[in-house]
């Protein structure tokens, strides 16, 4: 067995891992795939689904728990599917109202307890940052199937997976795609880890929000510039339909953008759009219900721009997606989801080593080892993402007030949990009793308590240090 290894972000797999997994599925799909396709699709094989036919014996003897507290089809089904046609069993809780939960139960005792049962685990959960807080308490490997609004990173690796084996042919590799992403950026889970994903390989990312106030959350967007070095582009003539662009910096021929007469030659030879990614508005994670919602269908695709775009859709689809389009040989879609099963195998495989050389490397942080200080203390600055598993009455109990310190001159904490931000945050000393802004403290954190703001440091019984100038006060 491998060390052990949970999959909460898609940021917890490098690029080489996610491609080792893909090699894996596509191992899987050769060896006991069943394309059969049907009806009308049969002579558009852009529009042939992806069926494991056969069973292996890779994972014989070992089990598979699905806990989830939030609804599902495509994910748990194909994650069960999954564990079985490797020839292992699958455990499954999908009902909190006939679970223990129903009696109060929390999600830490569940996962210790599934812990014995089982030899992974797999969990949706309404809360962002409750894979986490999971995987704190599992003694097996938890893999994140959808936290709130925070991420799905499985969702991602049968997004990419869809896009490696459409593009192969045509395109080497998956960088450097040139993306449309279009719907509730803000509420998608499924956007968060395909962007970071994205990033990293490279793209040019264009952003289409669904309706007024459902772009990136910021706390996204600064990640994307900051951590993935993304630069945003100017905004093209012609392209008014488009909220934000953003390019990786380290692509040489990218960095002519900035120049506006290259710029505008680039962005003509760039105009294919490779794929456009569409959601649904997330109505369970908004508190108003939005009136109008963008849809795309073959009006929107008419552009010639849009002439070769692979639509994908983490579905399920609530008219944001006309079934018009459900014939095009640009529908990737039913696809997509067909290869929820050979990618979630080739994950399981890999994370519980079934298939040796195909194991995910012992590195034990994923793509970016978290270099950042992690700072813990009990009372104090608290997330300030709502819906972050901290505030859960009873799942916040096991939860740690746990951030990582990210940046000290301009002060920024990334909860552990959910990976929401706070910017500007104060600093008290324990023994001096006063506080003053995170980046005058300088980076001594012996005897130090964190502070939202003036008037949590103050009702503390803080005082200001002289340096805490009229210009800093909250
Ligand atoms: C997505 C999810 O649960 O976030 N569904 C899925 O897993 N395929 C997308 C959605 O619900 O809109």
């Amino acid at each position: 067995m491998t060390e052990l290894r949970h999959i909460t972000s898609i940021n917890d797999l490098t690029n080489h891992e996610i491609e080792t997994t893909f090699s894996l599925a596509d191992k899987y799909l050769s060896e006991l795939g069943d394309i059969r396709p049907t009806g009308r699709t049969r002579k558009k094989r852009s529009l042939t689904t992806h069926r494991i036919g056969r069973s292996g014996h890779a994972g014989a003897g070992s089990i598979l728990a699905s806990l989830f507290y939030e609804p599902s089809t495509r994910t748990r089904l194909s994650f069960e599917s999954a564990m079985l046609r490797l020839g292992g069993g699958t455990i499954t809780s999908s009902d909190p109202a006939t679970s223990s939960a129903a009696k109060g139960e929390s999600l830490a005792d569940t996962v210790r307890v599934v812990s014995s049962y089982a030899d992974a685990i797999v969990i949706r959960h309404p809360r962002d940052g409750a894979a986490k807080l999971a995987a704190q308490y599992a003694s097996i490997p938890v893999i994140n199937a959808g936290d709130g609004g925070h991420e799905h990173p499985t969702q991602t690796l049968c997004d990419l997976f869809t896009l490696y084996r459409r593009e192969k042919q045509r395109l080497k590799n998956l960088n450097n795609l040139n993306v449309v992403i279009s719907g509730d950026l803000r509420g998608s889970r499924t956007v968060h880890s395909f962007v970071y994903a994205l990033a990293r390989f490279k793209a040019r990312i264009q952003f289409v929000p669904g309706a007024a106030g459902m772009g990136l959350p910021p706390h996204v967007e600064w990640r994307l510039r900051n951590e993935f070095h993304c630069l945003p582009e100017d905004r093209k003539a012609g392209e008014d339909d488009v909220d934000l662009f953003y390019v990786t910096a380290d692509q040489s021929h990218q960095l002519s953008l900035i120049t506006p007469e290259i710029g505008i030659k680039m962005a003509k030879a760039k105009k294919a759009i490779d794929v456009i990614y569409v959601t649904r508005f997330q109505k369970e994670r908004w508190k108003d219900q939005v009136q109008s919602y963008m849809k795309v269908d073959s009006a929107f695709l008419k552009d010639n721009k849009y002439k070769r775009t692979s639509v994908l859709h983490p579905l399920p689809r609530v008219g944001e997606l006309d079934i018009a389009l459900d014939r095009n040989p640009r529908a990737a879609y039913f696809q997509q989801a067909s290869f929820g099963v050979p990618v979630r195998m080739a994950l399981i495989a890999a994370l519980l080593d079934f298939e040796g050389q195909h194991s995910l490397e012992k590195f034990a942080s994923g793509f970016r080892p978290d270099s950042h200080v992690l700072y813990e203390q009990p009372h104090g600055i608290v997330c300030a993402n709502p819906n972050c598993i901290v505030h859960d009455p009873l799942e916040g109990l096991y939860a740690a007030n746990k951030h990582y310190i990210v940046d000290w001159l301009k002060p920024r904490l990334r909860c552990f949990y959910c990976e929401n931000d706070i910017e500007n945050f104060y600093v008290g000393h324990k023994k001096t009793r006063h506080y003053g802004l995170a980046g005058e403290a300088g980076k001594h954190m012996r005897d130090v308590i964190l502070f939202a703001d003036r008037a949590a440091a103050e009702a503390a019984g803080y005082k200001p240090r002289k340096s805490l100038s009229g210009a800093a006060k909250a």
